[in-house]
């Protein structure tokens, strides 16, 4: 297989494997114990912590929180910072239409229940535009929750901006950085957010494990509720070899990036440039410039992206159709929509998201299978497979 599809998750590192099953035999204990058992544990939970600190250059230890994954840090930082807000009366969100169902959810759950939900446009290549959040911000306003990468075309957003201009207004800033690791440097100071979320098999690790970075001081009520476990902002017993795993994954990705990270952009420039050149009626959605260097979005003219996805299965090449817990949606991703695409140009889309270990060799072969494939489907689209499109209304 040749694995275009490392936004969805990545595989498991040999050395995080590794990892996994050490810290599983050597950390047998409940880290909130206080037998030697729980203690030592305990000692390399506190470990991890420093290790995520130091990648994410957190001021403190403890404003790591390990969580289950990017789903749950994303609906901990909106809910638990929306809450405590409200308690200082404000009762105002902001988010971007781009941003993962994760996020979405959860604010327009909290805007069913008291708060107001503001959604900001993107401009045509997928970015929030600063002016916009100029004009969103209210007396009221508690949280802005703007993505750092987007998960489907990759743009990267103006969260520094962003943040500057939440600090003034004592607003809290989250950003969904789940798609960032490991492809862009993340310092939590330098970005000046309050919270952040990130999840380890977006990033060579475990699937079932993630950060979520609060910055000390940020007014937090606790989401997931019960014993005391992670500073009393976290409750549930700790999976401390999930977590020395997500350590490991995390100086394994960074380290990655720093050496092989131009690379990678490299060989996401030639996928691009060879489609192309090879596939007359192809286009590139959102900004190569202002992106993850690992993502391309592409556009099929007069073709259903599920029936090119279902050729390149079955020819050995994984891509995706939008997100890939969207596979089942039966409109085109919300994400292409908020671009001002057309129904028939997002459901033409694929995605295509590279990972460290794709060669250029694997990339030459993918965009002759699409010179090959993408004529064929458009002139005799498999009848097998209806496309499930439902055309948006509106
Ligand atoms: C941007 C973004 N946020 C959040 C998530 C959810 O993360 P998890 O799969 O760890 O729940 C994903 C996963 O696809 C993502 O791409």
């Amino acid at each position: 297989m040749i694995n275009l599809d490392q936004n969805a998750t990545t595989p498991v590192a040999e050395e995080v494997l590794a990892e996994l099953v050490r810290c599983t035999r050597e950390y047998p204990g409940n880290s909130s114990s206080g037998h030697s058992i729980g203690l030592t544990a305990g000692n390399f939970l506190e470990e991890c912590r420093k290790r995520v600190a130091t990648v994410l250059n957190a001021k403190h230890p403890s404003e790591i929180v390990f969580t289950s994954g990017g789903t749950e840090s994303d609906n901990a930082a909106i809910e638990g910072i929306a809450y405590a807000m409200q308690q200082n009366g404000r009762n105002h969100l902001i988010t971007s239409a781009i941003e993962h169902r994760a996020v979405l959810a959860p604010c327009e759950f909290l805007a069913k229940h008291g708060f107001e939900l503001t959604v900001l446009p993107v401009n045509n290549v997928g970015c929030v535009r600063i002016e916009d959040v100029k004009k969103a911000i209210k007396p009221s306003t508690a949280l802005i929750s703007v993505m750092l990468a987007n998960n489907e075309i990759g743009t990267i957003q103006p969260i520094a901006e962003i943040c500057a201009l939440a600090r003034e207004k004592g607003i809290a800033v989250h950003t969904d950085a789940v798609q960032a690791a490991g492809k862009l440097a993340i310092d939590v100071q330098q970005l000046g957010i309050n919270a952040l979320s990130l999840s380890a098999h977006k990033f060579y690790g475990p699937k079932g494990v993630g950060v979520f970075y609060l910055r000390e001081g940020t007014a937090y009520s606790p989401w997931m509720l019960g014993g005391t476990h992670e500073h009393n902002r976290r409750a549930g017993t700790v999976a401390v070899p999930q977590i020395g795993a997500l350590t490991k994954a995390l100086e394994y990705a960074e380290a990655k990036r720093i050496k092989h990270g131009t690379e990678l952009r490299r060989l996401r420039d030639l996928l691009i440039k060879l489609v192309l050149e090879k596939v007359p009626g192809s286009h590139v959605n959102g900004d190569v410039k202002h992106c993850t260097p690992n993502t391309a979005s592409i556009r099929f003219d007069g073709l259903y992206g599920g029936h090119l996805l279902r050729k390149l299965d079955a020819l050995g090449v994984l891509a995706s159709a939008g997100s890939a817990c969207m596979w089942e949606r039966t409109k085109p991703s919300h994400v292409l929509s908020a671009l001002g695409l057309s129904d028939d140009q997002g459901s033409g889309t694929l995605r295509f998201s590279l990972g460290y270990d794709n060669t250029e060799a694997e990339i030459r072969e993918v965009a002759e299978i699409l010179a090959r494939v993408v004529p064929e489907i458009r002139h005799n689209p498999p009848a097998e497979i209806q496309p499930p499109l439902v055309r948006a209304s509106h």
